[in-house]
């Protein structure tokens, strides 16, 4: 029985217009220098009219299928994180699932910038239970319609791209060895859309004064971005069993530079460790971490067996973080499924990459899960015949 969830195949699309620094600065009261030196955005990608948030994820979806040399009949389950589908109603997940021509269940899922983050974490879940085999997570975005292109403050940060990963079951001791999820509502209206909204019909007046577009609380997102990221790094890796420098890459949400550069300094991990492609990109949301992540293969900068870190945050607010091994390592094993515990913890600790006193630990745990399980199985037929008994 297969258990953990390997990266099969990654693939990513982004709009063919380029929208630089330069050009920003002529028509907002902002300048190249001041965006590259407080955020390290230098260009951005900007959907044509007509260029759908489907038609990206479904360019980079075929891409990751490709790699992981899958058909979309191999499909389990596509999950899409978004917070700019192409429509409200229907969820844009089963109009990606139409237009690969896949036949399996398919979903759309909202975390804002963290949302491919949790839906890699959902399809590991699915694939650990030993319930799916191959499924496709996709993190994309058309964010650029939902921008205010007069106010400075969100108008530099922000662009469009897709991201997709195959997540596929494997035997081997790879894909995600830990995740971390986190919600904080208290700040939801730091980074909203105010008046896209059940609460409210939207009228001319909710366009006048631009409720459609996002609005952005920075100096409150970026104290929450530059705390949180460096507690779900100590969290997640100490989850992973891994010490802090068997982390060979890390990916965090490409917000802003300053951020990333920050949390790194506070946590003392090296920037030479850090995969960053904002300068082209800007912050794409649900799209960034998978954009980067083929980035990072493409670069070279990911070999067979490396661990990864990988960090996201966003709106709502939320956070999350994952160690990612990408492939395997020459003594890598497959665990025996006898060996894994009666309820999977959230991470999976390789035994053989413990010290002894936690190996002996974990071996003592697993043989009292063991005790339990006979005991349980021997008990549960008795204690069903004296109930139909009564
Ligand atoms: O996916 C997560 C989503 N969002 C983020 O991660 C964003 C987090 N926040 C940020 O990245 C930063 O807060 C910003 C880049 C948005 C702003 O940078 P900052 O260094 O935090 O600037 P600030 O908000 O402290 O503002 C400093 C000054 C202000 O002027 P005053 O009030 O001091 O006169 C701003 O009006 O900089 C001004 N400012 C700008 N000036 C030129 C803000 N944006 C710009 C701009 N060009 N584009």
């Amino acid at each position: 029985m297969p258990w953990y969830s390997r990266i099969a195949g990654w693939g990513m699309a982004v709009p063919r217009r380029v929208l630089t620094s330069r050009e920003l600065a002529q028509q907002l009261r902002t300048t190249e220098e001041w965006i590259l030196t407080r955020t390290g955005i230098r260009e951005r990608r900007i959907a044509e009219p007509g260029e759908t948030m489907s038609d990206l994820s479904v360019a980079a979806a075929r891409e990751a299928m490709a790699r992981a040399g899958i058909l979309p009949q191999d499909l389990d389950l596509i999950i899409v994180a978004t917070s700019t589908p192409d429509y409200v109603i229907p969820p844009v997940s089963s109009i990606i699932q139409h237009k690969l021509n896949a036949r399996c269940g398919a979903f759309t899922l909202g975390a804002g910038c963290t949302g491919f983050m949790y839906g890699m974490a959902v399809a590991h879940a699915f694939i650990a239970a030993g319930l799916m085999r191959n499924i496709l997570v996709i993190g994309a975005e058309i964010i650029s319609r939902n921008i205010d292109w007069t106010d400075r403050n969100t108008a530099v940060l922000f662009g469009d791209g897709a991201g997709a990963m195959v997540l596929q079951a494997s035997e081997l001791p790879t894909g995600l060895l830990s995740f971390v999820l986190g919600s904080d509502g208290s700040g939801a209206e730091h980074l909203i859309v105010p008046g896209i909204s059940t609460n409210a019909v939207i009228t001319e007046e909710t366009i006048r004064r631009k409720g459609h577009l996002l609005r952005m609380n920075g100096r409150e997102v970026f104290k929450f971005a530059t705390r949180v990221l460096g507690k779900v790094a100590i969290e997640a890796i100490a989850r992973s069993g891994l010490a802090p420098d068997e982390i060979d890459l890390m990916i965090p949400h490409q917000a802003n530079e300053r951020i990333i550069e920050a949390a790194c300094r506070e946590l003392g991990f090296p920037m030479e460790k850090v995969f960053l492609n904002l300068d082209r990109y800007g912050n794409t949301s649900a799209a960034s971490i998978p954009i980067a992540f083929a980035e990072a293969m493409e670069q070279g900068r990911i070999r067979e067996g490396d661990n990864l870190l990988l960090i996201g945050f966003g709106a709502g607010l939320t956070w999350a973080g994952a160690v990612v091994r990408y492939g395997v390592r020459p003594e890598d094993r497959p665990i025996a499924v006898e060996n894994w515990p009666v309820r999977l913890p959230v991470s999976l600790p390789d035994l053989n990459r413990l010290e002894p006193v936690r190996q002996a630990k974990v071996m003592a745990l697993r043989a009292r899960r063991q005790l339990l399980q006979t005991a349980m199985s021997l008990l549960l037929p008795f204690y069903a015949r004296t109930r139909r008994r009564r």
